[in-house]
């Protein structure tokens, strides 16, 4: 197992990542030595997901391509023990409003059972993101909304070219 640095993990599903998701990575990399984003392999409470984790995890890595303390991992185990694997002490997720903190909470509680040792940090999201959510971009370009302003570039084509296959 590697040391204890200021390391974290950021994960989450990214199905696909969002300006918001990269907020949260971009102000975690400025606060903390490094960040794993950690992308699961298989989300087990979400229907099949739209991009493979390659593809998730490709779309994070080129939008964080400038953070030089950044790196992206696909992860198919339990989130603390992916969390010890990459060294971190602590997982970091955004927290966007009261409806996100039910579930957040039994997530933080589960982790810390799991493992007491790894702690779970939530960094409010910046208020331009506050609505933001992977289901509700897909939701829009589904029905041909714009998502170019929610989304890295990259992802808003991915999106469109797979959403119109069918
Ligand atoms: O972006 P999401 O969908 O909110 O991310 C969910 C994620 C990846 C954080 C969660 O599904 C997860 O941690 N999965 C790995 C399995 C696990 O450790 N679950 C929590 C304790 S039971």
């Amino acid at each position: 197992m590697a040391e204890r640095d200021g390391t974290v993990v950021c994960p989450g599903s990214y199905d696909p990542v969002t300006n918001g998701h990269l907020d949260i990575i971009t102000r975690s990399s400025q606060a903390l030595e490094r960040v794993v984003v950690g992308v699961v392999n298989n989300p087990i409470r979400k229907e099949k997901t739209l991009f493979t984790p390659q593809e998730r995890k490709a779309f994070i890595e080129e939008a964080t391509a400038g953070l030089g303390n950044v790196e992206v991992q696909i992860f198919s185990n339990l989130l603390v023990e992916f969390a010890r694997e990459s060294g971190a002490k602590a997982i970091v997720k955004g927290l966007r409003a009261i409806s996100d903190f039910e579930y957040e909470f039994e997530m933080a509680q589960l982790n810390r059972k799991l493992d007491p040792g790894i702690e779970s940090i939530y960094m409010i999201a910046s208020p331009q993101y506050s609505f933001l959510s992977s289901t509700g971009v897909k939701e829009m370009a589904t029905f041909g909304g714009h998502v170019g302003d929610l989304v890295p570039a990259p992802v808003a084509a991915a999106m469109a070219e797979r959403l119109g296959e069918r």
